[in-house]
């Protein structure tokens, strides 16, 4: 949500800043801009819009500074627009910010600066940041000062980068609640909101704490609190590669990430599962073992995709380890006062570890005292720093702004969490043994649902002019059903709900017409019987059935009028078999409609503001 990029150093900056933009795109694309120093004036240059439109009025030729910031935007205060873009200035003209977050007190700094004569041309909280920073400038004639000063009055958040004509050869980072990562290069740097921005220069990073900032020179840099003290920071090394944010070959990210699917999963289990033993090292948790022995409950909280598979989480650790389990999004959870006993853990699940309302649960949970535990993507990001134990799903970098890979990962992990725990109380050593064999298998298993694309790309052709989705399954699945319905909406616009299916009588059932396509996720399960009555119910009135059915089952065949086969397993890894079908739906339904399938309308890959 909103990429921000410093670049200081001997390349052309806005070579690396526009470059840097394009690996950040999927943080937000309403608008883009620049600044840089050239002549020793600043020229700053901004259009609504992607970042392609942006390289199309920058003339890289006619540039040579060194030294710049660069933003792409997300918007919250004020319309995607020119005026309203990123980078913003003081009223000198001398001094550019870029931001991601939200200025919460920006309407009474705005009126107070209003009365002292300085002017504003945007609609955003950002601007009376620039302009505020500017009217301190005036006064203490350092911009380091003045920018410390301006953030101890804000509130809210903030990831910010600061250049200024006045230090023409510095740059001041910051952050609050927002991320900021600076890439340590050969006498070069670079400060972004993530590492995408700056692997292709450097793999040594520093990831800046909240309330702290970085003075940034040609020299070197120096890092503090914004109340001034010093900090020391210890360079972290960039786990990925360059050919990690690249499609590859593929025609989106988004399909490249579901096609990674066999690897990821397999990656999630790596040097974790312990066939033989029917267990897992969890090395991550290994700190909070004997609180997760003697957890009463678990809790688990995120958003978004992260929160189906919090749900499907709950199944499984509720049926594998016999704990009790609650799943909150983390939204409510953070402003409803929960109530945690002692022996509560809460974990968090989130594939940036940036999501504002997920890590503000973070620390709600451990202000009343909990443990909290995160399942995280992003190595370094915010939320796997502030949990107080934690394991990463290991999915590697998502690009396409709909969650995939990451879900299945998250998903996995989960498994193994549930039978870590179960192993604890009192899973057997055979049962342990034969979900182990059956995690082995299952990267086997996704390699040939994908092997099913081309049947999937018909059933969205046929049903691409549909209006709308209904999505359903029970058990486990129900929470599939929610995320199949979820990437349709996300990428093809197409109104989907997802239902457990038993409650689609007493509601949905009002819905179905022979216009209406309904999903079933029909797995051979304790429950099957029950959702092919489901199926029968709607096949009486009519609606289209697309079933998502295990191999073998011949009776599924006859009753709906699409079926895709996912191989047989056991019931707790079909969440995974059959989300991966779905996914490849919500593409093609996508692709068909024309849809840009890596950046839909309106959303952001990590929401780093509430
Ligand atoms: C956004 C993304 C979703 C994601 C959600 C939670 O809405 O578009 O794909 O599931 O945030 O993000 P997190 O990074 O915390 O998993």
């Amino acid at each position: 949500m909103c990429g921000i990029v410093g670049y200081i150093g001997k390349r052309k900056a806005s070579e690396v800043l526009l470059n840097g933009l394009n690996r950040m795109e999927y943080r937000g694309y309403d608008s883009a801009g620049i600044s840089v120093i050239e002549d020793s004036k600043l020229i700053t240059m901004k259009k609504k819009g992607k970042v392609s439109l942006l390289e199309s009025i920058v003339d890289h030729k006619s540039l040579t500074s060194t030294i710049g910031i660069a933003h792409t935007r997300w918007a919250t205060h004020g319309y995607p627009n020119d005026v309203n873009a990123h980078p913003h200035s003081d009223n000198s003209g001398n001094i550019s910010i870029i931001h991601n977050g939200i200025i919460e007190n920006y309407y009474a700094l705005k009126i107070k600066l209003t009365e002292e004569g300085y002017t504003f041309k945007s609609e955003t909280d950002t601007e009376v940041l620039a302009v505020f920073i500017g009217a301190l400038y005036e006064q203490v004639n350092d911009l380091e000062r003045a920018v410390r000063m301006a953030l101890s009055e804000v509130s809210g958040t903030f990831g910010i980068v600061v250049l200024s004509s006045h230090e023409p050869d510095k740059l001041i980072a910051a952050r609050r609640g927002s991320p900021l990562v600076v890439g340590i290069g050969k006498s070069e740097y670079i400060a972004a909101s993530d590492a995408t921005a700056i692997v292709q220069y450097t793999n040594s990073v520093v990831y800046l704490s909240d309330n702290e900032m970085a003075i940034i020179t040609r020299d070197g840099f120096t890092t503090k609190t914004i109340s001034n003290r010093k900090t020391i920071k210890a360079i972290q090394e960039i786990k990925f590669s360059i050919d990690q944010i690249e499609k590859s070959g593929f025609e989106h990210f988004m399909l490249k990430e579901i096609y990674e699917q066999p690897h990821t999963i397999r990656d999630s289990f790596r040097g974790r599962l312990l066939s033989e033993k029917g267990n897992v090292k969890l090395g991550g948790l290994s700190s909070v073992k004997d609180k997760l022995r003697s957890a009463g409950r678990i809790i688990i909280t995120a958003c978004g995709t992260s929160w189906h598979a919090a749900l499907v989480g709950e199944y499984l650790i509720e049926q594998i380890a016999q704990v009790p389990v609650e799943v909150e999004y983390a939204s409510e959870f953070r402003y409803r006062n929960p109530i945690l006993n002692p022996d509560d853990v809460v974990f968090v699940i989130s594939q940036s570890g940036e999501t504002a309302d997920t890590l503000a649960a973070v620390q709600e949970a451990k202000r009343k005292g909990a443990t909290v535990l995160g399942i995280v993507n992003v190595v370094g990001s915010s939320i796997a720093r502030e949990t107080d134990a934690g394991i990463y799903i290991h999915a590697g970098p998502e690009i396409g702004v709909a969650s995939t890979k990451a879900f299945t990962a998250q998903i996995s992990v989960l498994m193994l969490i549930a039978l870590y725990l179960g192993r604890m109380k009192n899973l057997s050593l055979a049962d342990g043994r034969k979900i182990a064999a059956e995690l082995n298998e299952l990267p086997a298993k996704v390699e040939s649902v994908l092997q099913n694309a081309e049947g999937i790309k018909s059933i969205a052709k046929e049903y691409s002019t549909a209006k709308n989705f209904l999505y359903l399954g029970r058990g486990n699945n129900f929470p599939v059903a929610l995320e199949g319905a979820l990437k349709l909406k996300e990428i093809s616009y197409i109104h989907a709900e997802g239902y457990p299916a038993a409650e689609m009588k007493h509601g949905p059932i009002a819905l179905i017409d022979e216009n209406m396509p309904v999903v079933f996720i029909a797995t051979k399960d304790d429950i099957y019987d029950k959702v092919i009555s489901n199926i029968e119910e709607v096949k009486a009135r009519k609606g289209k059935i697309i079933a998502i059915a295990t191999e073998g089952d011949s009776r599924i065949g006859r009753i709906a009028d699409h079926v895709i086969y996912i191989p047989d397993s056991i019931s707790f890894l079909t969440p995974i078999l059959a989300s991966i079908p779905l996914q490849l739906l919500a593409y093609y339904m996508a692709l068909e409609l024309e849809c840009n399938v890596d950046q839909p309308r309106n959303l952001a890959k990590s929401v780093t503001v509430e």
